[in-house]
């Protein structure tokens, strides 16, 4: 797949490195040293061209509107991901030792997921698209495709695009990987579980539909 240049891809200021660490620990249990360090790069790149310093600076929201947290931001919803992807797949390893899956392919894809959210949720974007949708679109690309777009240009597998791709709703139209498949679902855990305990803005899950009755914030 083509990408930017090694050299363009390994410029990260030692600042956002340190902070992309901070906002997403998990990254360091990636085992594939290589993987590890284009997953930093992707989110370094998808930073680059954003309002937002750093992953805990983008909204707590699924989507601009759609599923939005009464409080904290979108690296809760990365690593809780991670986290029940993960446990999806543990699980089953525990019980069912010779299924195959690549572990490591479910953790960077998970933390990679919503790399797209830097565009979809950017303010300004935001208004340009409100403002003369009929010349760009609303949004002009989601989060999941803009999202493939900065992990091929980051050099990151095939794989963990079509995870950024099919995790969302455009991947009702493709056929899901194994890896793929486990993230969306626990993706779809995290922001259904948030939402019927009460900790998302009861306004914005009209997508959610007529099961979800969200309990009484604290
Ligand atoms: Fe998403
Ligand atoms: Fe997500």
């Amino acid at each position: 797949m083509p990408s930017l240049p090694p050299a363009i891809l390994a410029d990260i200021p030692a600042t956002l490195r340190a902070n992309i660490l901070a906002d997403l620990p998990e990254i360091m249990d990636i085992q594939d040293h290589g993987l590890r360090e284009q997953v930093i790069a992707a989110w370094a790149l998808s930073l680059r061209d954003s309002p937002f310093s750093r992953i805990s600076d983008i909204p707590g929201e699924g989507a601009p509107n759609h599923f939005v947290l009464r409080q904290g931001t979108q690296e809760m919803h990365l690593r809780g991901v991670a986290h029940l992807a993960v446990g999806v797949v543990d699980e089953f390893l525990r019980n069912f030792p010779g299924v195959e899956v690549d572990r490591d392919i479910v953790l960077a894809g998970a933390l990679c997921h919503d790399i797209g959210k830097c565009w979809e949720c950017d303010p300004a974007n935001q208004a340009r698209w409100q403002a003369r949708p009929d010349k760009t679109g609303y949004p002009s690309l989601r989060h999941s495709v803009y999202g493939a777009h900065i992990c091929l240009a980051a050099g990151l597998p095939e794989a963990i695009a079509h995870i950024a791709l099919g995790h969302s709703m455009e991947g009702a139209h493709i056929a899901l990987s194994t890896e793929c498949m486990i993230v969306r679902w626990a993706d779809n855990s995290w922001w259904y579980s948030a939402a019927a305990l009460g900790l998302c803005q009861p306004d914005t899950l009209a997508a959610a539909g007529g099961m979800m009755s969200p309990r009484p914030a604290a």
